[in-house]
């Protein structure tokens, strides 16, 4: 195996238009925190590199939805996002952000040397342009439908619904996302990268060099390969971005996908200025070097991502450092699949999330259990599912039930028998003896999960050690003995203790909060991670406990029930949304709408159709004549409420037979999502036969 002196840990940027939820704590930020973490506490050289995607088509869109500038937006998010990841406890040596100059200075500069090396290629070709807003159309500025599953609400770089990646120009009817008009198409230049030309360079080095990959990033990648390479436009006609540093590209940006991984170099850069700079302040002789991060062999880069990132971050961004030739590339990329919510995807647009910066209201100072859950339930080989049922059962039956009830166990028994010291261990029976043998076997597991990216297991195998504590109190009940066999009673307390400092070492990464609470009670200082295990007397008899407190309490069924109700709420308001607003219709020009002749009119009698559920006879007068229509109202409206309603009628509709009656127009009717009917209102009584226009 390779030897590595240091390790470089970036997590996707998240964009900031919107703020982090659950989806982005459990498949990147989460498993990055407690990878660091573990790192950190072996003492490993490590960085750990975050910050948030500020360029992007969908900023500008709701900048302009908003009537803000795209800054505004991102100002408001990114503060947002570092905020909610400070307050889970998400360790970053720096959070960044692209908008910053230093990361424009360096995705233009890398730009530019590929630019001079020649490794782009220059193609001018047909693109969609909105002739209303002047600007052509890349990204998420087209909608249409999807060539491949037909779903009418897909985006001109993506369809959400089966996942594919595609060009703004297949899609089929494709609409300006500013404006909802058709289209036109319109030459302009554009900046590939050749995909193609490193095919089978991308071959070897994923599918021969790296089979070690989890498998949902090998299959991936090696379906992308497969399916053969094609170069990919790196520029973009917009005006929020990174400006393309060479001639002749006026009014051009940086494809976001091209600038963002750059993100992680210059937030690198960053953080060492930064840290240079109070080393410096403090008389400290250290410098560190960003380079030594991004370009020794003996460093190795790690980019956890979800899995719709997998692409970018294993073909495209390798790409382009192989291409600029100075860096080194990933050696691991442990995406993981996506968390659903109550059995459906989650989803900013339609609210269907559970917000960072709303939990923390609800739950307060229950980060870890958030983080508790979210781990042994990550989505590492499948999508999984997080449902507030699931997340009380944890807690309760987990965090409480098993961890928590060990610790304070053992805890609340030292202070009754001991005032809280720790007693000495005397005489050892066989159970403490096998124990303490195969105590190492706990973190041997924890470490080699670890290093595989294996999280769930990980914290399966240190809630265990909590779980053969409580088996060790049930087995030995110390609480029933205490008067007739003291001495006996201190070294199982002295046992449990031990457990718990061990637990408390474990559990760091995982669970930091509950970590620090914990050895502030055992008083526990000073511990790495290369103690836990080994050293069995990590508490030494005699040594003084703080106060027992629980690390954690029940959440009631109402709790959770507030929150499935929540959730319930946002469902119903979907469904409303989704279903009152039927998707518009083609563009007509005013030739084709003053074609209609449309009038106020009277409704003078009416008679049910016999027979018929819905129908209704009605007699108007539209002004020009009297005359008859037939309408499907009757199940909104009684024969004898109308008489005397005013109405709205198209004229000049070719006359129709309907049940043996000719019907000479039609009324124009509203109609809701639970399709009721009601009359198009006349503000102001106008004579019949007035026209509308
Ligand atoms: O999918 C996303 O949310 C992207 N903003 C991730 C970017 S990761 C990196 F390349 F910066
Ligand atoms: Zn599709």
């Amino acid at each position: 195996m390779k030897k590595f002196n240091r390790t470089t840990v970036t997590s996707a940027l998240p964009y900031a238009n919107g703020p982090v939820h659950i989806g982005h704590l459990a498949g990147v930020y989460i498993p990055a925190d407690i990878y660091v973490r573990y790192l950190r506490m072996k003492g490993e050289d490590v960085i750990f590199i975050g910050g948030s995607d500020e360029h992007g088509v969908p900023i500008t869109i709701k900048a302009k939805n908003e009537g803000v500038t795209p800054q505004e937006v991102v100002d408001k998010y990114h503060n947002i996002i570092k905020k909610s990841f400070e307050e889970f406890g998400i360790t970053f040596d720096v959070y960044s952000r692209t908008s910053n100059k230093i990361h424009h200075e360096t995705a233009s500069e890398f730009f530019q040397t590929l630019f001079n090396k020649g490794e782009f290629v220059v193609k001018t070709s047909a693109q969609l342009y909105d002739e209303v807003e002047k600007q052509f159309l890349a990204d998420r500025y087209v909608t249409g439908t999807c060539p491949h599953c037909n779903n009418d609400k897909a985006y001109g770089d993506q369809c959400e619904k089966c996942g594919t990646s595609l060009n703004a120009t297949d899609l089929i009817n494709p609409r300006s996302a500013l404006s909802g008009n058709v289209p036109i198409m319109k030459e302009t230049k554009h900046w590939y990268l050749p995909l193609d030309k490193y095919e089978d360079w991308l071959r070897k080095w994923i599918l021969e060099e790296h089979k070690e990959w989890k498998p949902n990033v090998y299959g991936q990648c090696k379906s992308w390969i497969d399916q053969g390479l094609q170069a990919r436009a790196v520029t973009r006609d917009l005006d929020w971005g990174v400006k393309v540093p060479v001639e002749d590209a006026e009014g051009k940006v940086l494809y976001v996908w091209f600038d963002a991984p750059i993100g992680y170099i210059s937030a690198t850069k960053e953080w060492a200025e930064n840290l240079n700079a109070a080393n410096k302040a403090q008389h400290i002789d250290k410098t560190v070097d960003w380079e030594t991060y991004w370009k020794k062999k003996d460093t190795r880069l790690i980019h956890f991502i979800g899995k719709d990132n997998i692409v970018f971050h294993c073909i495209i961004f390798p790409a382009m450092l192989h291409a600029e030739g100075s860096y080194i590339l990933p050696d691991s990329v442990p995406a993981n699949e996506f968390l659903n919510l109550e059995g459906d995807k989650i989803s900013t647009s339609r609210n269907w999330a559970v917000w960072l910066h709303e939990y923390l209201i609800d739950f307060k100072d229950k980060q870890d259990v958030l983080r508790y859950v979210l781990t042994a339930n990550a989505p590492e080989t499948k999508d999984n599912d997080f449902t507030w049922k699931d997340f009380q059962t944890k807690n309760n039956s987990e965090l409480v039930a098993i961890l928590g009830n060990f610790v304070n166990r053992v805890m609340v028994l030292t202070q009754k028998y001991y005032d809280g010291r720790v007693p000495e261990r005397r005489n050892e029976l066989p159970i403490e003896n096998s124990f303490r043998a195969s105590l190492h076997t706990f973190r041997d597991k924890i470490e080699e999960d670890l290093d595989n990216f294996k999280f769930r297991d990980a914290l399966s195998t240190m809630i265990s050690l909590a779980r053969y504590g409580n088996k060790y109190l049930a087995e030995t009940e110390p609480w029933k003995i205490f008067k007739e066999q003291p001495e006996r009673v201190k070294t199982i307390l002295n046992i449990g203790l031990q457990i718990c400092a061990n637990i408390a070492i474990l559990m760091e990464p995982f669970l930091p909060f509950t970590s620090e609470k914990l050895k502030n009670m055992l008083n526990l200082k000073n511990k790495k991670w290369s103690d836990a295990c080994i050293i069995f007397d990590l508490l030494e008899a005699g040594h003084q406990l703080n106060k027992p407190e629980l690390l954690f309490e029940l959440i009631e069924d109402k709790i959770i029930e507030d929150q499935i109700e929540r959730l319930n709420s946002t469902k119903e308001q979907n469904k409303m949304t989704e279903t009152t607003i039927t998707p518009a219709k083609p563009d007509i020009t005013y030739e084709d709408f003053a074609k209609l002749d449309i009038r106020t009119g009277t409704i003078l009698a009416a008679e049910r159709v016999p027979k018929t559920d819905k129908l209704l006879k009605l007699t108007v007068d539209t002004g020009i004549d009297k005359r008859t229509v037939v309408s499907g109202i009757a199940a909104n409206y009684d024969t004898d409420k109308i008489i005397g309603q005013k109405v709205t009628i198209l004229v000049n509709l070719q006359p129709k037979m309907l049940r043996g009656i000719q019907s000479q127009g039609m009324i124009l009717m509203a109609e809701n999502s639970q399709g009721e009917l009601c009359f198009v209102h006349q503000e102001k009584d106008f004579e019949n036969g007035a026209l509308v226009k």
